[in-house]
């Protein structure tokens, strides 16, 4: 094991501010620790993070930002920048906040990796930004030539620029589907009420889908070479409409596409049927079980609030040891870990649902509780195909409400390793190690030492004889009931 963190502790003391009440803000902020660490993603990519506060300590404002890092000196300058320019940001946020604010700033940023070729390397950043009330987020696509050691911008992935301005009208229209369909959603609107919102927009509309890389900063695609283009919130139209986004089948844009790259987008001329990625993938998932639970003892590990950086190394574990898990992620996450979420999938492991952001859903209104659920469902069965069957609320905390509203069952746990409170690899595994014969495991995927400690739990747990198994596994041959609570197989 090579994976060292490092943690260095710098006080931040450059608020300068001139009144005396300010003053004693400097003395409160003065305390506040900027934390820096490193981990290893992959043998040749790390994570950075830079922390100021956090929620266990109930810090005002918070900052956190994950950053990668590489063997390659022109990608890491760049990230560094584009780190440090929104460490930047949020330290004048602070500088320019309100005393009498109630709510503070919450600023995030994570990372995908997108792509990963001897030629190619591309990360997905997700900031969650908030200056109070509502979080906005923002999407940003970094890909690197390796061999040309240079950023590629949308407008060399389609060259000439007259490539562009097709793709561009092309996504217009897509764009202004999308909004269509949003502003039908929109209710109390007259037709002359749309028309008049609708002329209104066209300006917004042609500046933000114009053929500049800085309209196009943030896309993906998937293995079939479906490309998927994000617009930030008031990019194409008012703030109402939230962010768009639009997808691209491989057909319409292929022809486009710069000639060098077009392996990037894993376009294969062969192939037609671009439907069939979720298809593929919905036969792929294990409707009958080798293992039967009635007969011989079964356990069920589940991870919760990935996907995260770490899961791909768990995922390679559990694959490696033929062991069979199950994921409760948080929609939000999914949302911008689309592969590693339907590797998941694909390998056997079950999906549910643990909510959009991880809000304690006892404190939320009915509607609140149905948006928290039904679009992380939602962004479950877009990745994979395949509905998600079961439900854990946050901090496995609900009330009447949220088994009324939950329409899927609610899984909790008999056992607690408190994982996410002792980060100690041999104490996490031993405490795992204690599972019951039909238990339910619950650990945490986006802690470092609870993915070490995994394969000493399977080993020790193979050794008492026990199957692991998805939830759905553990209770095959038993009937789960929308809203009911279950925390191990009877
Ligand atoms: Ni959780």
């Amino acid at each position: 094991m090579k994976q060292i963190v490092y943690l260095l502790l710098i006080t931040l003391v450059s608020f300068g501010c001139k009144d005396s009440k300010k003053q004693e803000d400097i003395q409160k902020s003065s305390t506040i620790k900027l934390e820096k660490s490193v981990e290893d993603l992959t043998d040749s990519i790390q994570v950075k993070n830079i922390q100021i506060g956090s929620e266990t300590t109930a810090d005002k404002n918070r900052f956190h930002t994950s950053y990668p890092s590489t063997m390659y000196e022109f990608i890491n300058k760049h990230q560094e920048e584009f780190a440090q320019a929104y460490l930047q940001e949020f330290q004048s946020a602070v500088n320019n906040s309100r005393e009498e604010a109630v709510a503070g700033l919450d600023f995030g940023q994570h990372f995908e990796l997108i792509e990963s070729t001897p030629a190619t390397i591309g990360f997905l950043i997700e900031r969650y930004t908030s200056y109070g009330n509502n979080y906005d987020s923002q999407f940003f696509t970094h890909i690197y030539d390796i061999k040309e050691e240079k950023r590629l911008q949308f407008s060399a992935l389609f060259a000439p620029q007259e490539n562009f301005d097709k793709l561009a009208a092309l996504v217009k229209e897509k764009v202004k589907a999308a909004l269509q369909e949003k502003m039908n959603e929109m209710e109390g609107l007259t037709s002359s009420d749309k028309s008049t919102l609708w002329k209104n927009m066209q300006e917004q509309l042609d500046e933000g889908t114009m053929a500049t890389d800085k309209n196009y900063h943030a896309f993906t695609w998937d293995e079939s070479g479906n490309l998927s283009i994000y617009f930030d919130k008031y990019q194409v139209a008012s703030g109402d409409y939230g962010n768009i986004e639009i997808k691209l089948t491989p057909e319409l844009y292929k022809h486009l596409v710069t000639k060098k790259y077009q392996q990037l987008f894993h376009i294969q001329p062969e192939k037609v049927d671009t439907s069939g990625a979720s298809d593929e993938s919905l036969t792929t998932s294990p409707k009958t079980f080798e293992v039967d639970c009635s007969k011989v003892p079964c356990v069920a590990i589940t991870f919760d609030d990935g996907p995260a950086a770490r899961t791909s190394q768990l995922l390679d574990i559990l694959k490696q040891h033929e062991v069979k898990a199950t994921f409760f992620v948080l929609g939000k996450s999914a949302k911008v870990q689309k592969n590693t979420l339907l590797r998941a999938y694909k390998e056997g492991h079950q999906i549910g649902n643990h909510s959009w952001d991880h809000k304690d859903l006892k404190n939320l209104s009915e509607e609140e509780i149905g948006n928290q659920i039904f679009k992380t469902n939602d962004v479950i069965s877009e990745i994979t195909g395949a509905q998600t069957q079961v439900l854990r609320p946050p901090y496995g905390s609900f009330n009447q409400l949220v088994k009324n509203h939950a329409k899927l069952p609610i899984i909790l746990w008999n056992l607690d390793p408190l994982d996410w409170k002792d980060r100690n690899a041999e104490l996490v595994a031993n405490r795992m190690a204690e599972a019951q014969v039909n238990g339910i495991v619950l650990a945490h995927d986006i802690h470092k030492s609870t993915v070490e400690a995994i394969p000493e739990v399977i080993a020790k747990l193979k050794a008492k004889g026990y199957h692991l198994v998805t939830i759905d596994n553990l209770f095959a041959g038993q009937e789960l009931e929308d809203g009911k609570v279950y925390s191990r197989r009877h």
